[in-house]
């Protein structure tokens, strides 16, 4: 594999322990990859940052890192923590969790990562630009960058990320190179879509089908609400990372004989009916996966105008969004209605099993597929609407 001279020197640990140890992982997976050389990359999104997901064990190794002088040399942001920075006394965790935690956060910021606790950075003004090369490590972020932004990235792990922007490289190989962004699964959608949620469950049927491979759909004509849940759903029952709409996507390159699936309205109703479609209603409403836009949270402030809840509603978001939510009234009106707005954790990676909830509603595909597994709890899928309005009256 090709070295420049700079990238030769921090190798040797010229530029110090931790970018010499960076390095070495980013150049042994570049060997695994057979890519040729490193690209320099804009950005970085490490993932592993809930002391839920990464415990003791990853909160002493980024320890030791920053210990080590790890200095990140891009601009770094960080995938949701398990809890909310001012709010952990209200999710009622504890004092391991919140102690574990901040150790993590600590690490973090002594690398000189931007502590943006979220998994929509494109939300907080992260928008690389079609052709920009960066190293992602968010399932449903990287699935973004690539096919709604026409950004280059592979889908890294939360080391790797964590390599990129300590060296500010990344292997040249998969994503970074336009010949592998072609789509080998053709989807003609026979359906109707009028939801986000209705695209999340579409999502979250290709990618059973799709596995690793660059899908294109035909037939479909999302919002970009609509493409957040497509992809993230796409990235989470499959291990998609690029997929295009025709005449919609940045990007439409079809390969010569692409193997076609057809979806029916009829195969939609059967996924969502897997993802708690049919359940029944849930304790607790957790909207916000991804983390809500700005958008679904005024859309979420409509309905809930002159209402009042009747069970509880937590929203996830990053906190400069939901400093927008304040500045516009939104914020007002759902907590006036008795829902509450979480910022830097969402209710995957938060333990909300252990704030004693056993069920929950939620609109998307992404949040109904994991929460089981990883929450143990029981899941609802429905638009956001129908959640809302069941869940409130009029006052
Ligand atoms: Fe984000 Fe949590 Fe969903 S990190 S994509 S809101 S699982």
């Amino acid at each position: 594999m090709y070295l420049t001279k700079t990238q030769e020197r921090m190798l040797a640990g010229e530029f110090g322990e931790a970018s010499s140890k960076a390095m070495e992982i980013l150049v042994a997976l570049g060997k695994i990859y057979g890519a040729p050389r490193l690209v320099r990359c804009t950005s970085a999104q490490i993932s592993g940052v809930s002391y839920k997901n990464i415990g003791d064990a990853g909160a002493d190794f980024l320890w030791d890192l920053a210990q080590k002088g790890a200095r990140v040399r891009i601009p770094s942001y960080i995938n949701p923590a398990g809890m909310d920075l001012n709010r952990f006394e209200e999710m009622r965790l504890d004092h391991k969790f919140i102690e574990g935690q901040n150790r993590i956060l600590q690490a973090y910021r002594k690398m000189g990562v931007n502590l943006s606790l979220t998994c929509a950075p494109y939300q907080i003004g992260v928008e690389p630009h079609l052709g920009e090369h960066v190293a992602w490590a968010e399932s449903s972020a990287v699935i973004f960058a690539n096919s709604v932004l026409g950004a280059m990235t592979n889908r890294e792990s939360g080391v790797s990320a964590l390599c990129s922007a300590i060296t500010g490289y990344t292997p040249y190989y998969g994503y970074h190179l336009t010949s592998n962004r072609v789509a080998t699964l053709l989807v003609r959608v026979d359906a109707e879509l009028t939801d986000p949620v209705d695209y999340a469950v579409l999502g979250s049927y290709v990618g059973r089908v799709a596995g690793e491979r660059v899908v294109a759909f035909r037939g479909i004509n999302p919002s970009r609400e609509d493409l957040k849940a497509l992809g993230a759903a796409l990235a989470s029952t499959g291990a998609v990372a690029l997929f295009f709409v025709e005449d919609v996507t940045p990007e439409w390159r079809l390969s010569d004989k692409p193997e076609v699936a057809d979806v029916s309205q009829a195969d939609l109703k059967k996924e969502a009916d897997k993802l708690g479609g049919s359940a029944p209603s849930a304790e607790v409403i957790t909207i916000g996966c991804p983390h809500a836009s700005i958008e679904e949270i005024g859309r979420l402030a409509r309905i809930l105008t002159n209402r009042k809840l009747t069970k509880p509603l937590y929203v996830y978001t990053s906190r400069q969004v939901k400093s927008q939510a304040d500045q516009l009234g939104y914020t007002k009106i759902i907590e006036d209605a008795g829902g509450k707005i979480y910022c830097d954790t969402c209710m995957v990676v938060s333990p909300i099993d252990r704030m004693g909830v056993s069920s929950i509603e939620v609109a998307s595909a992404k949040a109904a597929y994991y929460s089981p597994m990883m929450s143990h709890v029981n899941v609802r899928l429905a638009p956001l609407e129908k959640i809302i309005l069941e869940a409130s009256e009029a006052v």
